[in-house]
């Protein structure tokens, strides 16, 4: 890829002061790619991730005796908000918590509270295999185990197959003896979690990498040959290429993880944009390496299976220590404004522009921490990121028509970004239309010419629309206001060929 566009898809390029005026009010209008031809999408991508972390699991999802807890201790108003959004697939248990947990303590009538080295606090273990896929099937979502791979081994990733899938064997017998007679069916599982990096419990060098991936994926699919199997990879070359060089033949994706900017203070709403086209950089870069290897064109797809706007805060205490109290910073209301519910589109979109490739996603996390959905004691808060999930799931439909936009830039004065993101949709007989356009400016409304894309554009009908936007950027919902930011059903005048795009917006427009 060219340098330049890589910096500008990075929010890195600098542009000489003239061309770093902001423009973002400008006209912009978009039309179809000729010749391209419409992609279905996976759902996938609207996917969601839960670690044993804070309050995401234990106070989160899993409250017994809690009043509004089920039979089983699952926080009811969670389940139904998740199903309302129709996550399609959770991914669980870390994360970093996973390369130092024992699956095998978490099942069975006595289980035995773990020191949890990643996060320094004691997990009851209380929540363990069983209770995860029981939550999932009530979520109606799929379950995606990601394996120890720092401190487990290849048997330990194969035994915890067995456990789920097998009805036979030490493992599968274990499951039945343990009150599950029907097998679980996870046909998600992930070699490891961001085995690269230096932080990880039981890191591994990119030597290590590629033959623990194979044995391990030799042995799983040996237990299961339904699994579909993800390892963890990064866009970079050098760690990733080896990996597909030793075990590519075995896997379906490659999971990569990328979170924005973190701490646990506000950051202005520009900062945040200028992030905006960083996803796609690194799944442009990714699919390379994928092309580079011989796994292009989907044949190994992309999991982008953690992410979000902002990384989780970890603070730690004088002495070193995980400090439990500060980090519970990750939980201030004011913090979920409009410019996460704009990045999750932007977001969204470009995983969208590369679903040959790109067919997972898992927002992270799902609950609480950075999450889509805050729950205290009295009930939950929707925040502004859960109604893009909602508008996405709900809104599009399953195509992708290839469409290019002309906009023009945010500037925070140094970088600049496109204004407008926009993705088309298509029902599979091209007759349903929807629109996914995000206006990233904080104050400026654009007309946003659609004639190309919509024949009789003049003097037409106003066209159905849903948008979410806020009274400002710094709009936020929060216990006592739950739906100060919500989408909002309107219709859109067409002038002309034009609609007006609010400014921080996210609008989904049916043609
Ligand atoms: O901050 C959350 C952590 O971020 C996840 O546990 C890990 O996978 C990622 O590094």
């Amino acid at each position: 890829m060219d340098d330049r566009i890589r910096a500008w898809l990075d929010g890195r390029l600098v542009l000489e002061s003239r061309a770093a005026v902001d423009t973002s009010g400008r006209p912009a209008s978009i039309a179809p790619v000729k010749g391209a031809k419409a992609i279905k999408y996976s759902p996938m991508i609207f996917g969601q991730f839960i670690e044993h972390h804070d309050r995401q699991v234990y106070g989160g999802l899993f409250c017994p005796g809690h009043p509004l807890s089920d039979e089983d201790g699952f926080r009811k108003d969670v389940i139904e908000a998740l199903r309302e959004i129709k996550v399609p697939i959770v991914r669980w248990p870390g994360g970093c918590f996973v390369s130092a947990y024992h699956w095998k303590y978490g099942v069975g009538p006595k289980r035995q509270p773990m020191w949890d080295k990643a996060w320094e606090v004691e997990d009851p273990n209380t929540f363990g295999t069983d209770e995860y896929v029981k939550w999932c099937r009530k979520v109606g979502c799929e379950p995606y185990i990601c394996t120890n791979a720092g401190s487990g081994n290849e048997e330990e990733m194969s035994d915890w197959v067995e456990y789920c899938n097998l009805n036979v064997g030490k493992w599968g017998r274990q499951r039945i003896a343990n009150g599950y007679p029907k097998p679980h069916d996870v046909l998600y599982w992930s070699v490891g979690n961001e085995n690269w990096g230096g932080w990880e419990m039981g890191a591994k060098t990119v030597a290590q990498w590629g033959p623990l991936v194979r044995e391990s994926a030799k042995m799983m699919r040996g237990a299961d040959r339904r699994i579909y199997l993800l390892a963890a990879a990064t866009p970079n070359e050098g760690w990733t290429l080896p990996l597909l060089k030793a075990a590519g033949y075995l896997l379906d994706y490659v999971s990569i993880h990328d979170y924005y900017g973190g701490g646990p203070n506000q950051r202005p709403y520009l900062e945040w944009m200028m992030q905006t086209g960083r996803p796609e950089a690194t799944i442009v870069q990714t699919i390379g390496i994928l092309k580079k290897a011989g796994f292009g064109g989907g044949k190994i797809g992309i999991a982008f299976d953690e992410w979000n706007m902002r990384g989780w805060y970890h603070p730690r205490g004088k002495n070193g220590r995980m400090d439990h109290a500060a980090r519970r910073k990750n939980d201030i209301a004011s913090l979920y404004n409009m410019s996460d519910a704009v990045f999750t589109a932007n977001f969204l979109n470009a995983c969208l522009r590369h679903c040959e490739t790109v067919k997972m996603a898992c927002f992270s996390p799902i609950v609480n921490t950075r999450g889509a959905v805050f729950v205290h004691d009295k009930g939950i808060v929707k925040r502004t990121t859960y109604h893009v999930f909602w508008m996405y799931t709900h809104l599009l439909q399953p195509n992708v028509v290839p469409v290019s936009v002309d906009c023009g830039s945010l500037s925070d004065g140094r970088r600049v970004v496109p204004a407008v993101d926009a993705v088309l949709t298509a029902s599979d007989d091209g007759k349903r239309r929807v629109l996914a356009v995000v206006n990233k400016s904080p104050d400026k409304a654009v007309s946003f010419d659609i004639s190309a894309i919509v024949a009789g554009t003049r003097g037409r009908a106003p066209l159905p629309a849903t948008v979410l936007s806020g009274a400002s950027t710094d709009d936020y919902n929060d216990i006592g206001a739950e739906n100060r930011v919500v989408p909002v059903k309107t219709a859109f005048e067409v002038k002309d060929g034009k609609v007006s795009l609010p400014p921080h917006s996210i609008v989904c427009l049916e043609l």
